[in-house]
């Protein structure tokens, strides 16, 4: 049976949550897509390091080995960092690749520049999973976009910091207990720095004003503080006050001009974003039309983000797989089932 072949460009947190998906839900993709998946290659750092990876796919820290692997389709990049992954994926749209990336801070800072690369070699640049983690936000925002004028977003956008947040009040950890418990869940960046001084928000805010309104960032131009200065007292000085503190991710058009901002907010109980706790990430978007809507859902964490990228791979394919998504409702086993098949 033709395959559709498929290589990974790391194998930390979210590529090995890429990797476990595409074999516990191998029946599942082969039934939309109607071909096998197979992950061909995996670029790693460190070669040498024991993983949980098939003898037959390539792993290896050289990426030119990578791109040799004959008729790849699909280069899924969950490194770290702009380089090397901008060189990377500029090299697999070259050879004709479609490029799925988690990486929000290369979107962040070339995300022009890929979607202008995607469109000279016909090939699809997707980032679902860079913003939100499982929340759909990005597939969201292009429906609502079809229809919808967007005025104002409010946003939980790192699960880091709102674990944080939420820890310290629920269980009075000390900020760096609550910072230990984020990193051993898989939820922090490798550098915490970027997610509790508020840069990993920021670049996902900014991966929002480019696809909502064209517009890149001016840096220093955006309200930018992170959680790293607050401590229980300001928490509970907040929960005395019946309220809480959300680390607030927020794009509002004002005259004409898109403000971005991202900062710890006081929010009471009627506040949108109040219920928020733990990972979860939540989106409180205005568009002329429909008004207010709420999504919310995991930010972080190896199944959410691959849940994501899956999304993004399987719309890849779509055109073909449309009808068969339907056929599938009834035929697919549970996803448990698959989920012990594969364990
Ligand atoms: P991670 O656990 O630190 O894993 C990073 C992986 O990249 C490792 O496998 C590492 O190799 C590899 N790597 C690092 N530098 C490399 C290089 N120069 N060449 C080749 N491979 C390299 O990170 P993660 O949490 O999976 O996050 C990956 C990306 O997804 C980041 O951009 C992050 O912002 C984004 N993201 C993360 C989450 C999440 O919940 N964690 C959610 C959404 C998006 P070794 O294994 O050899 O060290
Ligand atoms: N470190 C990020 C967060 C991962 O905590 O939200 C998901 O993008």
């Amino acid at each position: 049976m033709d395959s559709v072949k498929v290589a990974l460009l790391g194998f930390g947190t979210v590529g090995e949550g890429v990797y476990d998906t595409i074999h516990s839900h191998q029946k599942r993709l082969q039934a939309l897509l109607g071909k096998k998946v197979e992950i061909v290659g995996v670029l790693v750092r460190d070669q040498n390091k024991k993983r949980k990876i098939h003898s037959e796919t390539l792993v290896t820290s050289n990426m030119d080995r990578i791109l040799e692997i004959p008729d790849l389709d699909v280069v899924i990049e969950a490194i770290v960092g702009i380089e090397p992954g901008y060189t990377y994926l500029k090299k697999a749209m070259e050879t004709g690749c479609h490029v799925i990336t988690a990486n929000k801070e290369l979107l962040a800072h070339k995300g022009k520049e890929l979607r202008e690369y995607a469109e000279q070699y016909s090939v699809r640049l997707e980032f679902e999973a860079a913003v939100a983690g499982g929340i759909p936000a990005i597939g969201t925002f292009k429906q609502l976009l079809k229809v919808n004028r967007i005025s104002k977003i409010e946003a939980i956008l790192n699960g880091t910091s709102n674990y944080i947040l939420s820890d310290i009040a629920s269980n009075q950890k000390n900020f760096d207990q609550a910072l230990a418990s984020a990193q051993e869940k898989g939820y922090a960046e490798a550098n915490p720095d970027n997610d509790i001084d508020g840069w990993d928000a920021l670049f996902k805010l900014t991966i929002l004003s480019d696809l909502l309104y064209g517009i890149q960032p001016e840096w220093e131009k955006m309200v930018h503080i992170g959680i790293r200065n607050l401590a229980l007292e300001h928490i509970e000085f907040a929960q005395a006050l019946g309220m809480k503190i959300k680390h607030v991710a927020s794009i509002e058009l004002i005259e004409g001009e898109a403000r971005l901002s991202v900062e710890p907010v006081m929010v009471g109980q009627d506040h949108p974003l109040y219920g928020v706790d733990g990972v979860n990430n939540a989106l409180a978007i205005t568009g002329d039309l429909v008004g207010q809507i709420l999504l919310q859902g995991p930010g972080a964490g190896a199944l959410p983000t691959a849940s994501a990228i899956i999304e993004d791979f399987v719309n890849l394919f779509q055109t073909e797989a449309q009808t068969k998504v339907q056929q599938d409702v009834t035929l697919a086993p549970s996803l448990s089932d698959e989920m012990q098949e594969w364990v």
